[in-house]
């Protein structure tokens, strides 16, 4: 079973993201979805609603499984069995970091190959970033990510924006 590890951040999933799902099945037989905790991006959902979101939004998609991860990518991805990290590249800006990132993968472990590949054009411009900002003003993010995402980013500005009155 070929198995590709595709790792982010994921504060919240988008449709950019679901896309490089689907495309990704059609190369290997299983995907892993693995969740970054990062906490220096300071993420607006926590580790467990992501991980939640995620799950809900793939719960028709056979051989895609969702995992929190921690330390190396590399580490985690032969601790899977895979053997390619998947990564999606919307526009030029992505990549230079996306270089960098493949390129020290591959020091420390020349077994993982980085897989690139670009979104459907209508997510090119797509980042869990703007998705925030709109949301955040009010502003809709219908057909950029799923219904319950959009839900849930409602609920967190409504939240905060209680806790700021
Ligand atoms: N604050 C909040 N969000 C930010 C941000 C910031 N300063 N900068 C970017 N973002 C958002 C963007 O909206 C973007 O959203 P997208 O998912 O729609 O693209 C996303 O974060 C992109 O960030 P990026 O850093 O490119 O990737 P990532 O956060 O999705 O994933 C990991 C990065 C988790 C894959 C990577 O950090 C990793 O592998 N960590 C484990 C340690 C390791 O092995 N490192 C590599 C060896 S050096």
């Amino acid at each position: 079973m070929k198995t590709a590890i595709y790792p982010g951040t994921f504060d919240p999933i988008t449709y950019g993201h679901l896309d490089l799902v689907h495309r990704g099945l059609r190369i290997f037989e299983e995907i892993i979805i693995a969740v970054a905790a990062s906490p220096k991006k300071q993420p607006l959902f926590s580790l467990k609603e992501r991980l939640e979101l995620i799950r809900e939004s793939v719960r028709d998609d056979r051989n895609v499984r969702v995992e929190a991860f921690n330390g190396l990518l590399v580490d985690y991805a032969k601790s899977r069995g895979g053997v390619a990290i998947i990564r999606g590249l919307r526009a030029v800006s992505d990549f230079e970091y996306e270089l960098q990132m493949a390129l020290m993968n591959r020091r420390l472990d020349m077994t993982v190959e980085t897989v690139f590949m670009m979104p459907s054009e209508e997510y090119s411009f797509l980042t869990s970033t703007i998705v925030k900002e709109a949301a955040s003003f009010g502003g809709s993010v219908k057909g950029l990510v799923p219904e319950g995402v959009e839900e849930a980013l409602r609920e967190k500005f409504r939240m905060v924006k209680n806790l700021a009155e």
